[in-house]
């Protein structure tokens, strides 16, 4: 006999591992409109104490997965190949990191997401492009994916749609923070984009979704062993996110940095993010041996230009003004600038990703609700990044805002967010792990 959805629910609150048919059915009836909401909130909190095993996550994120349509990319040649991050602040990665490994012949379909709480999102930075489209039909993502070797979307109704209703319950329900819910979340997403690899960058730290390593460590093994178990090859790195990454949070700001990273001009650990995830990406696709071979490879497509080359088409494609990648100071940002200047000499000893992040939600940067709009043209630039020298006094960051009466309380958040010392900090890499399958 088949066991009721109370007796689902109640195997799970008392730790009984479920079949993975039986996941699949519930899932299926929730979506069918067969589970009510109240039920599927309760089965979530039971996951949330009780957990799911290896094999219970797979049923889930399949069941996620086929809740939707997934991706056809097989008439795009070769193996595609796309990255996540689980979010930071500054981090513009994506919009380097597609152009470059498309240059060096590993296809990215890419369905990224807008800025939700103190992170940015990729869809809003390239937004900032004037005539940029994110809302492209599926047909055309697999064409754009096919002719130019990379497109960036936005999730559509297709992809995955029980996600997006689970996601709704946990967000009201304190059950966001589970790694197997959060496992199955992300890879039920990334599964539909038609992929054979995924590189992971999963976050650590101040300003990251996962504070501690340990955290970070546990939910990378998962998505790698959960990501391997549905059929695909994973590979996680888990890189520091205690100050924001590079030098501009924002969202033309942004875009802007990124396109320098393309014009071999990046800040040095936004180039090495890049970098280490994109090698990672190559070998995956099968067009690097190594990943030194695979860094090479990334850095022969700047230095040759055709990673901007590609960046170019792919903004034209997308409907965008490819003006841009040429000349990125063409991106607009806000004209009033406030500066932010050095409480003390010494040394950068800290700068809290969080506190930027959060000034630059409260900016209009970023969003506290999914259906507002981002302004595109406020945010945060950062002078000294920890371990510089500075003079009391000296300019450590800029606030580029629509009007200087609310700019000068966000300029005073933005102060406080910066530490300094009589020393340097010990220089931390910005690699903390690497976890394959
Ligand atoms: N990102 C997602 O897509 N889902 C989660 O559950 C958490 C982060």
């Amino acid at each position: 006999m088949e066991r009721t959805v109370v007796e689902l629910i109640a195997a799970k609150r008392d730790g009984n591992v479920l079949a993975e048919a039986e996941i699949a059915r519930l899932l299926g009836d929730f979506v069918a409109g067969g589970v009510a909401d109240y039920q599927m909130a309760a089965f979530l909190m039971a996951v949330f104490f009780r957990g799911l095993d290896d094999a219970e996550t797979v049923a889930l994120t399949e069941a996620m997965l086929h809740s939707g349509s997934v991706l056809d990319l097989s008439a795009v040649p070769g193996l595609k190949v796309d990255k996540h991050s689980t979010g930071g602040v500054g981090d513009k990665v994506s919009i380097c990191l597609a152009p470059m490994v498309a240059a060096c012949g590993v296809p990215v379909p890419m369905v990224s997401g807008r800025g939700l709480g103190h992170t940015g999102g990729t869809l809003d930075k390239l937004e900032a492009i004037p005539g940029f489209r994110t809302d492209i039909p599926v047909g055309d993502f697999a064409r754009i994916v096919g002719e130019v070797g990379a497109c960036m979307i936005g999730q559509t109704k297709e992809i995955a749609p029980a996600d997006k209703r689970i996601y709704a319950l946990r967000d009201v329900t304190a059950t966001v923070e589970s790694i197997p819910l959060i496992v199955a979340s992300i890879l039920s997403k990334k599964l539909a984009e038609g992929i054979d690899g995924l590189v992971l960058d999963v976050k650590v730290g101040k300003g990251a979704f996962m504070k501690s390593e340990e955290s970070a460590r546990a939910l990378a093994d998962k998505l790698v062993r959960v990501g391997t178990r549905a059929g695909k090859k994973v590979v996680a790195v888990l890189t520091r996110m205690d100050a924001p990454l590079g030098r501009a949070v924002g969202n033309a700001n942004e875009t802007r940095e990124a396109l320098d990273v393309l014009h071999g001009r990046g800040p040095e650990d936004l180039v090495e993010c890049t970098l280490v995830l994109g090698a990672e990406m190559l070998v995956l696709g099968g067009k690097a041996a190594s990943v030194e071979d695979g860094t090479a490879k990334l850095r022969a497509a700047i230095a040759d230009g055709s990673a901007v080359r590609v960046m170019e088409k792919m903004v034209a494609a997308q409907g965008g003004d490819a003006g841009v990648v040429a000349d990125p100071a063409k991106l607009a940002v806000a004209s009033e600038i406030l500066e932010v200047k050095a409480s003390r000499s010494g040394f950068v000893t800290g700068i809290d990703a969080l506190a930027i992040g959060l000034t630059g939600v409260a900016m209009g940067a970023g969003r506290t609700r999914a259906d507002q709009a981002v302004d595109p043209g406020v945010g945060v630039e950062i002078d000294r990044k920890p371990g510089e020298a500075v003079k009391s006094g000296d300019v450590v960051a800029r606030l580029f805002v629509r009007d200087r009466a609310s700019g000068e309380k966000l300029s005073e958040r933005v102060a406080g967010a910066f530490e300094y010392g009589d020393a340097p900090p010990p220089s931390l890499p910005l690699v903390v792990g690497r976890i394959t399958a």
